[in-house]
């Protein structure tokens, strides 16, 4: 994504550095614009050493109205596929709601075409004014976001509202506010369910698998940049990504009883989790003691989580599995596809350690129409947002009734 990131004259102007850094890093392209009074909490070598790109506004050296053929605002307005302003003093806020355009900044947010995001940082004071909170929803009348400040300590001294908001959570808002929404999916509830499943023998060992949940949690992710509503159900120990209602879960029948509750208002459900087919049939309470010789534990099944769900379907609603196979692993997902009911199966090829922990990887989707190219190999954020993007064209063919 092409992103203006606008830093105005606050102490939390040297978190912007990071979050240029973050965000380049994460491929997309970032070019700043300081306020005047934001150049004198951060420097412009700074932000161009660490995104690559020019910096422009208050600086000696590319002053605003520097004699140029172009006409940069407008030039930047038109580049810019979203504009974030972070920190946002009062001023700029105060400014933008109302249509004042004295400077780049101002001018490019004025100009701009491009969805425009607030992370604002200021004492509480300022923060709680009833003209702050004014204009704050002026400008989300306008389609504009606002990332919330959080409580904390203050540069001033003060313990309040109106800490800048956690750099990560404000790229991860970026993300969101930035991606095109998709008509198929655009609030729709989506259930997702992610990670490993732990089976416990007795209150020290557990019986689990080689997941991480990264998969999940990434369609969890993408599912939510097109404006899906993700209900995501996990185990393991990975956080919760930003922005969606997580439940956390340990065994499978914890993972099946959470799906239940959500699955009547959901819309669909991608079942990525990969739960333990097998639980110690009696878990001790107590640690269980060596014995001499060969030891025996029973095994009995969990509950098929899909095979529930899907049995309990609607018509309007759309089920998505996923097999991990180590051989033949399109006729065992044609067959798993058919036995439980599914619109689709994406598998996963786990032969020598492939998919599970690793970043990128490929899937190839399988439909009652038989196994479809493969998408991939990608590392797993573009191969969820890829996922959704395959699977939105296909709910749009099956709503247009293809
Ligand atoms: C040391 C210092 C810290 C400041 N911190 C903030 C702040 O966190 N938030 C804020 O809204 N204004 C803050 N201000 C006030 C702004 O810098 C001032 O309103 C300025 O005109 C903002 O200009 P700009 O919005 O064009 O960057 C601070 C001022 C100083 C001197």
């Amino acid at each position: 994504m092409r992103i203006i990131l606008g830093i105005t004259g606050g102490v939390a102007a040297y978190k912007s550095a990071e979050l240029a850094r973050l965000l380049a890093n994460q491929g997309h392209r970032v070019r700043c614009i300081l306020t005047e009074a934001g150049a004198r909490f951060i420097t412009p070598l700074t932000l161009t050493s660490l995104t690559g790109e020019p910096c422009y506004g208050a600086n000696p050296d590319q002053g605003e109205w520097r004699a140029n053929p172009s006409i940069e605002h407008i030039e930047l307005a038109r580049w810019a596929e979203l504009v974030a302003v972070v920190p946002a003093t009062a001023n700029i806020l105060g400014k933008a709601a109302n249509g004042l355009a004295n400077d780049l900044l101002s001018t490019v947010l004025l100009a701009t075409r491009a969805p425009v995001l607030w992370a604002p940082a200021m004492n509480t004071g300022m923060w709680e004014h009833p003209a702050v909170q004014a204009n704050l929803a002026r400008l989300r009348s306008f389609g504009h976001a606002v990332v919330e400040p959080g409580e904390g300590v203050l540069a001033c001294g003060e313990e309040g509202s109106g800490k800048l908001a956690e750099v990560a959570s404000i790229a991860e808002a970026i993300q969101v506010h930035g991606t095109p929404k998709l008509r198929t999916l655009k609030d729709r509830l989506v259930l997702i369910t992610s990670g490993p499943t732990r089976e416990d023998l007795d209150p020290v060992r557990t019986f689990t698998n080689h997941s991480t949940g990264a998969m999940g949690i990434e369609l969890a992710r993408a599912f939510r940049d097109v404006g899906a509503k993700v209900q995501l159900v996990l185990g393991g120990d990975l956080p919760a990504p930003w922005g969606v209602e997580t439940v956390r879960v340990r065994s499978a029948q914890q993972m099946l009883e959470a799906c239940e509750a959500h699955w009547a208002d959901s819309d669909g459900v991608v079942a990525a989790a990969a739960v333990a087919d097998q639980r110690p049939e009696t878990p001790s309470s107590e640690k269980v003691k060596k014995g001499d010789g060969a030891e025996t534990m029973v095994l009995v099944r969990t509950p098929d989580i899909l095979a529930r769900l899907s049995a309990v379907r609607r018509a309007d609603q759309w089920v998505v599995g996923f097999a991990a196979e180590s051989e033949r692993h399109l006729e065992h997902a044609s067959a798993k596809l058919k036995q439980k009911k599914l619109d689709a199966v994406l598998v996963n090829d786990v032969q020598g350690g492939r998919a599970f922990g690793i970043q990128v990887n490929t899937l190839t989707p399988v439909t009652a129409q038989g196994p479809q190219p493969p998408i991939g190999p990608l590392p797993k954020d573009q191969l969820a947002h890829a996922v959704v993007q395959w699977w939105a064209l296909r709910l749009e063919a099956r709503e247009s009734g293809q």
